[in-house]
């Protein structure tokens, strides 16, 4: 007997068979290389765990639902790197939990926003978005100045 497509399309036996031969096959190859490396996410000078004040801000990011316009991971494209400069690694939010990576963009990626401007210019920006660029279209968060911080 020929082994043709034939026989796995007339055979369910046969095609479960031959799905499950495929199937192993393909996720060994995948997951062999994996436990013969020592690490698979590389080491990033300058990633620490969060400090208390961070976490309590990127708790309101959360609360907030900032990431629902904002990402927080360039990726690895030539115009990302560009405008927002290298492209995020793995360990840069291995203490993010849950992470921020988003999928929305109605406003810049803010991974590599932290040093791009002062801190009052966030201030402004936060207090009313307008004040320091004309043309914004995101919500004016004045609120947070007269909240407490928990
Ligand atoms: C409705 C969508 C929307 C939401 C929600 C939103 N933003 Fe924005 N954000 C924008 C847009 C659009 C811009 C670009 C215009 C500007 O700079 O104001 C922006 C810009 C920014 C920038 C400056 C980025 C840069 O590279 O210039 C920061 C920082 C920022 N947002 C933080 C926040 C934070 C923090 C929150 C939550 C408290 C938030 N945003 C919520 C739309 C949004």
């Amino acid at each position: 007997m020929r082994l043709s497509h034939a026989v796995f399309e007339k055979n369910v036996i046969i095609l479960i068979i031959g799905i499950l031969v495929t199937v192993s096959v393909g996720g060994l190859v995948q997951l062999v290389p994996l436990f013969t490396m020592e690490q698979t996410i590389e080491k990033v000078e300058g990633v620490r765990p969060y400090s208390p004040l961070e976490l309590a801000g990127r708790n309101i990011y959360i609360r907030e639902g900032c990431y629902t316009c904002h990402s927080q991971m360039v990726r690895p494209f030539r115009d990302e790197a560009e405008r927002y400069g290298h492209y995020s690694l793995a360990a840069e939010s291995m203490y993010d939990h849950p992470f921020q990576w988003g999928s929305k963009r109605t406003g810049p990626d803010l991974a590599r926003v932290g040093g791009k401007y002062s801190n009052d210019w966030h201030v402004a920006h936060l207090i009313s978005p307008r004040s320091v660029v004309p043309e914004s279209i995101m919500p004016p968060y004045a609120f947070l100045e007269q909240k407490d911080l928990a």
